[in-house]
Formats: C-alpha cells, structure tokens, sequence
C-alpha cells in the first residue's frame, strides 16, 4: 500500500467519525424535545410549530428555527452556554439531540 493511498484511507475513516450536522439531526426525538420545550422553555417562549413572529423577545420557536443563523451546531452551542434572562440548563447529550431535533421539525421546507 502506498502513503497516499494509506493517507486516504486513514482521512476516510475519520471522516466517517465526526457526525455532520444532517447526521446528528436524525439522532434525536422531536417528540421527547417537544415534551421538553413544553415543560421548560414555553414559560418564555411560544414553543409550537405555527408560532414565527420574528419580532417577539424571547422568539418563538417557529421564528428561531426559521432564521438563516439556526443549525444543529449553533443551537448545541447555545444552549450550552449560559444566556441572557435564561435559565442555566444542564442537558444530557440525549435531552440536546431532542430538543434540537423538535426545533429543526418546525423549519419551513
Ligand atoms: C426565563 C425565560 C426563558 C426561558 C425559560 C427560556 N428562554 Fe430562550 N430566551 C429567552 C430570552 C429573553 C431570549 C432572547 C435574549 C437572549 O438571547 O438572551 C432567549 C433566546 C433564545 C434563543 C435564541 C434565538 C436567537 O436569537 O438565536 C433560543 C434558541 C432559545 N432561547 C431557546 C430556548 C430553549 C430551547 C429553552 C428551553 C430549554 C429556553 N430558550 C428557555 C428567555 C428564556
């Protein structure tokens, strides 16, 4: 086997590792998120799928997953870092997949 050839397949191999955004998506459950949504973040937020004025604070959820800013890696990383009036949450890697995977499911297609 050559180098390159041994470089390729080692490059491959990793890539095949890193979840890419499309691929995390699937892994949570947009019921379970929406069960979690109802429970903490609707207190503030408006939390179902008809809900998109861009113009409220906080914004509803229909709007956040509509904006051209929203990805599976912005959103992990926000609600990861401590924000403004919102509480400081404590996700499991599981509750982060579902309640991502609920707010990817009110996206406009
Ligand atoms: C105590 C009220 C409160 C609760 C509870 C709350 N939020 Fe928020 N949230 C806000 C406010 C206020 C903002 C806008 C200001 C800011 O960015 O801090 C915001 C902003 C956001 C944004 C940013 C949208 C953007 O501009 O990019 C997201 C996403 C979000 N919240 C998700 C959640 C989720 C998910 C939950 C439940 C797990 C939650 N919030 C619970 C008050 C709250």
């Amino acid at each position: 086997m050559t180098a390159l050839l041994r470089a390729l397949l080692v490059a491959a191999a990793v890539a095949s590792m890193v979840p890419d955004a499309a691929r995390a998506q699937d892994t949570g459950d947009p019921s379970a998120g929406r069960t979690i949504a109802s429970a903490l973040c609707a207190q503030c937020h408006r939390v179902m799928a008809q809900d998109i004025d861009p113009n409220r604070t906080p914004p509803d959820f229909g709007a956040v997953a509509n904006m051209p800013s929203f990805t599976e890696l912005s959103m992990r990383v926000f609600l990861q870092t401590p924000h403004g009036q919102m509480p400081r949450y404590q996700f499991s890697l599981a509750e982060l997949d579902d309640i991502i995977a609920y707010l990817a499911s009110l996206r406009r297609r």
